[in-house]
This record gives C-alpha cells, sequence and structure tokens, in this order.
C-alpha cells in the first residue's frame, strides 16, 4: 500500500485509482472530512445530498453532488450504481421519539445496503455506525444505530460489509461536542452529579483516514470495528478538563459544575415536550443523559490496526488546539 504522509505524520494511502464511490451523509459533520481524504487519494465520489431551498453546495474536484434522501431508494439504485464501494455516513442523531431515529438509522441504513446488493457487481459497503450501538437499551439513538446494524447484516449473505463504531468525534466543524469545548474555555464545565465514567474519543481526520485504510485493504469483510483515538483505557472528565485547561485556558483550572442528574432529567423531558411542540431536533433528551452517566464508554482499536495497519494520530489536546486554532501546550 502506498501511503503518502500529511501534516499531522499520519499515512494517506494513495488509491489513484479513479474508481467511483458513493457517499451518503456527505454534509454533514463526519462526511465533509471523508470527502476531501477520498478525493485527495483520487477518488471520484458520488456525494448524497438532499435538495433543500437556500442549500449551496461547494463545487469539488472529484465530487458529483446526486440529489436524493434515504427515503427514496430508487435515488439510493441511481447513487450506488456502478461504483466499487459505499460508505453510509448518513444518520440522525437528534430526534424526539423512536420512530425519528429508527427510519433513517435503521431503515435509511437498510435502504443504501438493499441498493449496493441489487448491484450486478456488488460494491463493498461500510456502515458509520456508533458505539452507542453498544448499549441498544440506552437510547432511541443507541437502539436505532443498532437496529441498522442488524438490517445491513440482513440484507444478503453476499454482501460485502463492514461496520465502524466510532467512539464520540470530534473535530472542526462539530456541533454536538462544541458546547462542552466552548464551556471548557470560559472555565466551568456543568456535569451530571455522578459522571464518573471513562470514554473514548476520535478525531474526524483519523476517522476518516480509518475509512480510507479500510478502501485499500481486503480483508475487513464482515466485521465490526471499534475505533479510537488511540488513548488505551480512554478518558475521563477530570482528565478531559485538565486537558482543556491545558490547551484551552493557559492552564487556569477548569471547574466541574455538578448538576443533579434529576434536574438534568427533568430539563430533558421539558425539551423533548418542547421540541415535539416547536418541531425541533433536540439534543438534550432522557436518553442523551441515560447516555451521559453510563460508565463505560471504552473502546480498543486493536484488532482494526492488526489488520489494516491504521494508526490513529490526534489525541484530545492536538484535536482541542486544532478545532480553536491554537498551538497545543508542552
Ligand atoms: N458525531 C459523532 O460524534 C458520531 C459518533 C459516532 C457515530 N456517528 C455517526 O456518524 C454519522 C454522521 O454523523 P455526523 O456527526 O456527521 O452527523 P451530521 O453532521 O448531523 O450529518 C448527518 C448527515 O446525514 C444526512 N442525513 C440525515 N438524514 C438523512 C436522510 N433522511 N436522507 C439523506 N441524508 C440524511 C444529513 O444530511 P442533511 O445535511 O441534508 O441534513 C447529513 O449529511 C451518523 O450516522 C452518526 O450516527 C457520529
Amino acid at each position: 500500500m502506498l501511503l503518502q504522509v500529511d501534516d499531522f505524520g499520519r499515512g494517506l494511502p494513495v488509491m489513484q485509482t479513479n474508481s467511483v464511490l458513493a457517499l451518503t451523509g456527505a454534509t454533514g459533520f463526519i462526511g465533509a472530512a471523508l470527502i476531501s481524504q477520498l478525493t485527495a487519494a483520487g477518488w471520484r465520489v458520488r456525494a448524497l445530498y438532499r435538495p433543500q431551498k437556500g442549500r449551496v453546495l461547494q463545487s469539488l474536484p472529484g465530487v458529483q453532488w446526486f440529489p436524493g434522501n434515504l427515503e427514496n431508494q430508487e435515488a439510493l439504485n441511481a447513487l450506488v450504481a456502478g461504483t466499487q464501494a459505499v460508505i453510509h455516513c448518513a444518520g440522525v442523531v437528534r430526534g424526539t421519539c423512536r420512530t425519528d431515529f429508527d427510519e433513517v438509522n435503521e431503515r435509511g441504513a437498510q435502504r443504501v445496503a438493499l441498493a449496493a446488493a441489487s448491484q450486478p457487481q456488488m460494491p463493498r459497503f461500510l456502515l458509520i455506525s456508533s458505539l452507542a450501538a453498544r448499549e441498544p437499551d440506552l437510547s432511541h439513538y443507541a437502539g436505532s444505530k443498532w437496529r441498522g446494524e442488524c438490517a445491513v447484516k440482513a440484507v444478503s449473505k453476499n454482501l460485502r460489509w463492514t461496520i465502524f463504531r466510532p467512539s464520540a468525534v470530534f473535530g472542526p466543524g462539530d456541533r454536538e461536542l462544541l458546547p462542552l469545548f466552548r464551556c471548557i474555555a470560559k472555565g466551568f464545565v456543568p456535569l451530571p452529579m455522578g459522571a464518573y465514567g471513562r470514554f473514548s474519543l476520535i478525531y474526524v481526520e483519523d476517522l476518516s483516514n480509518a475509512v480510507m485504510h479500510w478502501l485499500a485493504t481486503d480483508g475487513c469483510d464482515g466485521q465490526t470495528f471499534e475505533l479510537h483515538d488511540g488513548k488505551k483505557g480512554g478518558y475521563d472528565w477530570d482528565t478531559v478538563l485538565t486537558i482543556g485547561a491545558r490547551v484551552l485556558c493557559a492552564g487556569k483550572p477548569v471547574r466541574r459544575l455538578p448538576v443533579p442528574v434529576s434536574m438534568l432529567s427533568l430539563g430533558a423531558f421539558a425539551n423533548t415536550i418542547s421540541a415535539r411542540v416547536f418541531g425541533y431536533a433536540p439534543m438534550l433528551t432522557p436518553g442523551k443523559i441515560r447516555e451521559l452517566i453510563h460508565p463505560d464508554w471504552v473502546c480498543d482499536n486493536f484488532e482494526f490496526s492488526r489488520r489494516t495497519g491504521w494508526q490513529p494520530a490526534i489525541g484530545l489536546a492536538q484535536g482541542l488546539a486544532s478545532i480553536f486554532d491554537q498551538k497545543p501546550a508542552a
């Protein structure tokens, strides 16, 4: 495998194949990072987008924007026709009820997999699931990601599928963890009382780089891989706050503001009702609180690195510095 070393010292597999690949979720946080690595490596990317009033799509070399959505089987069939690989990255991370999540994360995944499986030359298929799928009973989101995995596996015994379960992804353009990092930068972070669990993280460019290694390697079919930034045993909140203080607050301590779980749950419940009434997708829900206080979101990269040679390069300090455009303190 030919590797080109990028600014972070990471090996980017150079394909120069000019092969065609279908990508869903291309307009999202992770999809945007994927597009730049894929095109840099010579892939021609057919990128799904939902036509919306006022939407402006960036014209990028090697990218063909393809209108459609996960509810439209015909559009998905056309998207994947003649491709060598399909990366299904579209998904919803916010919603008020099980249907909101299942319609996209379960049935959407099933439709994309069906489209791939119906091709005469079946493309390889990568599902970007989530570590949350490990605990399907915790939240509608977690359950929907797990059901999405099951749906993909059941589509055809001939489909060459691989599933990625990334831990929490962070990096420029992310909206989910940014409020937390902004609080750290201000010097205090509201956290649920009892949030003493451990969790893994992964920087978005490292996740995209893992996809590049998947594309460059056979031998991942029928496998599910958990992915993180290489920090064995993950992080606890104290470590995150200490690193945040060093990178974002010039070493001034960042204070934890403990919020009783009962108060947070009440807020989450009220937010869910209000989201239903006013029609927005809420971030704070009872399921999200259960995910937050879950004690173990630590994962292990060993198997994927062994099979593909992939190594993550960016830890929390360097990643935070890049989000806030600062040099990490030594
Ligand atoms: N961010 C994380 O920490 C994290 C961690 C683990 C796993 N994941 C998984 O990674 C995937 C991408 O996450 P992200 O953070 O990049 O999310 P994001 O920024 O919210 O992007 C979601 C993408 O999915 C598309 N999408 C949603 N519903 C769709 C539909 N019905 N039809 C077509 N496209 C649809 C969105 O299109 P529009 O632009 O049109 O809305 C957007 O391109 C998700 O499957 C998520 O579960 C994320």
